[in-house]
């Protein structure tokens, strides 16, 4: 395989940290991003998105919508996060793309604008980096196709690139997802929007609800049975297809998934405290934060609500915490746990290996399909490092506590193994060097830049 000449030269070494004080910047949620975006391009108007997160994978569906026909400009930019403005005919004026729409690391991208495609009368190809390319999408093509638009992938349909002849006047489907995916949800829902009558995805468990919100605030009706979440359990989700979106202007919240970096470093860092601001803590979002605490993790957590930020983010919760060093104890995550915490399960296992007891992960085999192989990845980098690690099949077991040594790591180009060992690198001892460092930037630009601030 040709090896890029590039490769190693954003390596980054992390050295052991005496304390963590501060308030690292976060960025605006990537999941809540992309579908601003997104559902900017398919109202008619403009629509103003309030700190976007100005990672590589938001930055691609910002280029698919342009590539569509929507205006997309960058009003301002702090290295971290954005603020667009967007302008749009709406969906009915949006054009077939004279480019192959290059979705670059982003699953979510490319997961849900096929679902858009599938109802806009045009061909166009969705593509991506090589991670992309290896990434599944049977589980999106089964579905639209069954909905009445074409889609065709590599090898035998299973791997993008992904082409897509979308079809006006799409019928609508009552779906069962196989397996709990918020971005195969997404993907029908969005395709509903373009189909005659009721659509309906039903799931085991609820994944997160963003896109269901977000129409919501712009005028779609969406219903959800049972109504409220009431410990887990199946759901279905129900909009009629026809109605027009509104365009709204929006405020992203903090990224939860980002926050968790911290929210570990700060439990299992022996002198921490770091607060982190206005995060979003939408209940199908929140799973890292609660396994935490049931692990002891000492986070405080202050709800934001009324007038403040709130009120902003189209009916997105928002709270401050705060983590302080805390004493972890083991826990066993089931399947259903893993689904609600699924990008966060490579940064909980570093916690596990500063657990008193075994932690057992089970049934984790989706994280087989993300930007990598997450279990491979995560148990040698940990291992790597002196962690007690075991996988068998999609289970993980990590026994703890261990002390972790500085060694070099792997991240797969991956930005949640290149940020998992670089919070490792805080409480290992000596140095950690962690290759292709700069996959951080795929959801976290400025993530090596507040890490070091916060050695106080
Ligand atoms: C996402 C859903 C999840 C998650 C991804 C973002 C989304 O993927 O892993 O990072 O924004 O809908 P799946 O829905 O495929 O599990």
């Amino acid at each position: 395989m040709y090896a890029s000449p590039l490769a190693g030269e954003t390596s980054r070494t992390v050295s052991n940290a005496a304390r963590l004080r501060g308030e690292p910047r976060l960025p605006g949620d990537k999941s809540i991003s992309h579908r601003a975006l997104i559902l900017a391009a398919l109202a008619d108007g403009e629509s103003a998105i309030t700190g976007a997160g100005d990672g590589r994978d938001v930055q691609a569906t910002a280029g698919v919508v342009a590539a569509l026909g929507a205006t997309v400009e960058r009003v301002r930019d702090d290295g971290l996060n954005v603020d667009y403005r967007v302008s749009s005919p709406g969906a009915d004026g949006l054009h077939e793309p004279e480019v192959v729409l290059d979705c670059r690391n982003s699953g979510t991208s490319l997961r849900l604008l096929s679902g858009v495609l599938a109802g806009l009368p045009f061909f166009s190809i969705l593509d991506g980096d090589a991670s992309l390319r290896s990434r599944p999408v049977a589980r999106i093509i089964e579905p639209l196709r069954s909905m009445g638009a074409e889609l065709y992938a590599r090898r035998s349909d299973t791997l993008p690139p992904l082409v897509v002849i979308g079809r006006p006047g799409l019928r609508a489907i009552d779906f069962t997802t196989r397996v709990p995916s918020a971005q195969i949800k997404s993907a029908i829902l969005l395709a509903g929007l373009r189909a005659e009558g009721r659509t309906t995805v039903r799931e085991a468990v609820a994944t997160r609800d963003h896109t269901e919100r977000m129409l919501r605030s712009r005028g779609i009706e969406v219903r959800r049975e049972p109504a409220t979440n009431s410990g887990g359990g199946p759901v279905a989700w129900t909009l009629e297809g026809g109605a027009r979106l509104r365009p709204v202007d929006e405020r992203v919240p903090a990224d939860p998934s980002a926050a968790a970096f911290w929210l570990v470093a700060g439990s299992i860092h022996e002198d921490a405290e770091l607060t982190l601001r206005a995060v979003g803590v939408n209940p199908t979002r929140r799973a890292a934060i609660d396994l935490l605490v049931r692990m002891g993790a000492r986070i405080e957590e202050t709800p934001l609500g009324g007038e403040g930020p709130a009120a902003e983010t189209g009916g997105e919760p928002l709270a401050d915490l705060t983590v302080r060093s805390s004493e972890l104890r083991s826990i066993d995550l089931g399947p259903d746990e893993v689904a609600a915490a699924i990008d966060e399960i490579p940064v909980l296992c570093l916690a596990a290996t500063q657990a008193r007891g075994r932690t057992t992960i089970r049934g984790a085999g989706e994280l087989r399909n993300k930007e990598s192989d997450r279990i491979a990845g995560i148990a040698a980098g940990l291992s790597a490092l002196g962690a007690r690690v075991a996988v068998d099949g999609d289970d993980i077991t990590i026994d703890g506590p261990t002390r972790l040594f500085g060694a070099a790591t792997e991240t797969l180009d991956d930005h949640r193994l290149a940020m998992t060992f670089a919070v490792a690198g805080l409480i290992a001892s000596g140095s950690t060097s962690i290759d292709r460092a700069d996959s951080a930037a795929v959801s976290y630009p400025s993530f090596f830049t507040e890490l070091e601030r916060l050695r106080a």
